[in-house]
């Protein structure tokens, strides 16, 4: 395992590097063809693609994990099959068959296979699928052709410190409107979040929260991550609203608060005026795993949760259960966990 390449894998971030193969199919008349693997990292569109000048993409973001045996296994791919096909409906794209989708992952990451982290090292292997209207195209309609890849990149922490916990500031800026495509996976709304990073950035917090774009009174999204918060009497809370992107992490914590930590669990408003009803809080994703939340600057005044420098118990045994099972260190709950072979 791992001979040729040297990374030294508990210094990696979360950053871009090339990996040898990546896949690509490419949908033309009504199908999409067989796909194949590439060498080449670069791709070649039309300057008309509808992908550049009308923000016809969408892409997922999962983890292909070493466990104790060296073993590869991928968590909860058919999720991130189902939402890039919602993604996919939402802006008018052709879905991609799960299988194909599930089969893609595998091949990527077998191709890859040296850079998939030791076990033990923290450090996962990414995988970035997603879809991109290409073809010539002028007016604002779908493209005549789309394009499907996935490339593969060795990645540790998305925030800095992994499992310390940061400080988020609350966003002027919405990430999404209330009736657009806050739901799906789409880049337009990761370019409205630029701007309102930068500046939670420079003023020293990890990120920064962006509350419902209709009311501005409630918690939606933790930069690129959904929102938790642990009550006093042993509630899981997470948002509920179509503005929120359905993280398969929270969905997975939900279930793994209610049966294996027998907290109870609510999906339901969160007020940025009420965080004193959460004795904990953090932001889970699949970049994000889980970060524990420090605390939230609201006009003016940093509320703190547990600490700003230790985890709190719920949210450490959370994170535990969590990734015991996506390292195979846990048994999963069925069909969780998918064997690269
Ligand atoms: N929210 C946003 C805006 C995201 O980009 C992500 C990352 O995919 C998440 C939440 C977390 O979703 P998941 O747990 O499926 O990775
Ligand atoms: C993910 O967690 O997979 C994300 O997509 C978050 C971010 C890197 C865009």
């Amino acid at each position: 395992m791992s001979k040729k390449v040297s990374i030294d894998w508990a210094k990696l971030s979360f950053a871009y590097t090339k990996t040898d193969l990546r896949y690509v199919s490419m949908w033309k008349d009504g199908a999409w063809d067989q796909g194949k693997l590439v060498e080449d990292n670069m791709i070649s569109i039309s300057e008309a693609s509808t992908a550049i000048h009308y923000g016809q993409q969408c892409f997922e973001g999962l983890k292909a994990y070493r466990t104790p045996n060296g073993d590869i296994q991928l968590f909860r791919p058919d999720e991130n099959a189902k939402r890039l096909n919602r993604s996919c409906r939402r802006v008018m794209m052709p879905e991609m068959p799960i299988e194909k989708f599930i089969d893609a992952c595998m091949q990527v990451v077998k191709a890859n296979e040296d850079y998939v982290p030791p076990y033990g090292t923290g450090a996962t292997l990414y995988l970035r699928p997603y879809v991109i209207g290409v073809g010539h195209n002028l007016g604002v309609r779908p493209a005549p052709e789309f394009m499907f890849g996935i490339f593969a990149v060795p990645v540790g922490p998305y925030f800095k410190g992994g499992m310390a916990p940061v400080n988020f500031t609350i966003a002027d800026m919405d990430r999404a409107a209330p009736y657009g495509t806050g739901a799906a996976k789409v880049g337009g709304n990761y370019a409205g979040s630029l701007l309102p990073h930068e500046e939670a950035v420079k003023r020293g917090f990890a990120d920064c929260i962006y509350l419902d774009p209709a009311t501005h009174t409630k918690i939606e999204e933790v930069g690129a991550a959904n929102f938790f918060g642990i009550t006093k009497d042993h509630k899981f809370v997470t948002p509920v609203s179509p503005s929120i992107l359905p993280s398969i992490t929270k969905y997975s914590l939900m279930y793994l608060a209610e049966n294996h930590l027998n907290l109870t669990v609510e999906e339901r408003a969160c007020h940025v005026d009420a965080l004193d009803e959460f004795v904990e809080a953090g932001a889970c994703g699949t970049a994000a795993v889980i970060t524990p939340i420090g605390g939230i600057e609201y006009k003016g005044k940093l509320h703190v949760f547990h600490s700003e420098t230790e985890v709190g118990p719920v949210t450490k045994k959370l994170y535990d259960t969590l990734v015991g099972i996506q390292f195979g260190e846990i048994e999963a709950p069925e069909g969780w966990i998918y064997k690269v072979k």
